[in-house]
């Protein structure tokens, strides 16, 4: 196994956050080289020209969460993105986020609690790419993206082929949906890792009114 496999089969499968955290910092300053040549990471390009597909404006307020190394950040900016906040719990991660000189707010948060920094209807949208995986974010953040988005705006997010089911992702999204909380706009299994094989599922919702 290469090196950049060994960092990225650490991130799956860490026990704990103190893990997970310390994984990403062992990988934070090689991570765009290794996933996006390395593996062939497509995930943030797919996941942004899906939102960028429903946005009306450029002048959107954009939630990044889940940012890593500010990938899609970079990918927002570059379709005409001004207002991006970047959040993750990595202060590594973040650090080289901030690097890319694309974010506003740079938010250090833990996704799997609620999020005390972020008010009720603040975004536009929130994108969350790569982070709805094995050993990462479960699925009651869902909850939190509809509350800090605003009524009417869009949720768009990955979740890794395998841990949809496994990790109880599917059975939140559709009771969000039976309580009008948001409505499938699209879904897609798409490639997301081309060079491991690997594909994800691609989503965009509305969130409701309520
Ligand atoms: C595979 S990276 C994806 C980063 C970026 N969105 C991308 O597509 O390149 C997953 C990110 O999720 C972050 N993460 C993991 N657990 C988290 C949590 N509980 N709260 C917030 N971020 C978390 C990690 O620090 C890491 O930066």
């Amino acid at each position: 196994m290469s090196g950049s496999n060994q960092l990225w089969k650490a991130t799956y499968d860490a026990e704990t956050q103190d893990q997970l955290n310390e994984a990403y910092k062992h990988w934070a300053t090689e991570y765009d080289r290794d996933t996006v040549q390395g593996m062939g990471y497509v995930g943030p390009v797919t996941a942004c020209k899906m939102l960028d597909n429903y946005l009306e404006s450029p002048k959107s307020r954009v939630l990044d969460a889940g940012c890593g190394t500010g990938l899609v950040g970079e990918i927002l900016a570059r379709h005409g993105y001004g207002r991006l906040d970047a959040m993750d719990i990595s202060k590594d991660m973040l650090e080289v986020a901030a690097q890319k000189d694309v974010y506003g707010k740079l938010i250090q948060a833990d996704m799997n609690e609620p999020l005390k920094k972020l008010t009720d209807d603040t975004y536009d949208a929130s994108i969350c790419v790569g982070t709805f995986t094995y050993a990462h974010v479960g699925p009651d953040a869902f909850d939190e993206l509809i509350r800090i988005t605003k009524p009417g705006g869009y949720v768009c997010f990955t979740i890794r082929d395998g841990a949809y089911q496994e990790y109880g992702y599917r059975q939140r999204m559709h009771e969000l949906e039976a309580t009008n909380q948001w409505e499938l706009l699209e879904m897609a299994k798409q490639d997301y890792l081309v060079k491991e094989g690997v594909t994800a599922k691609f989503c965009v919702y509305r969130v409701g009114n309520c």
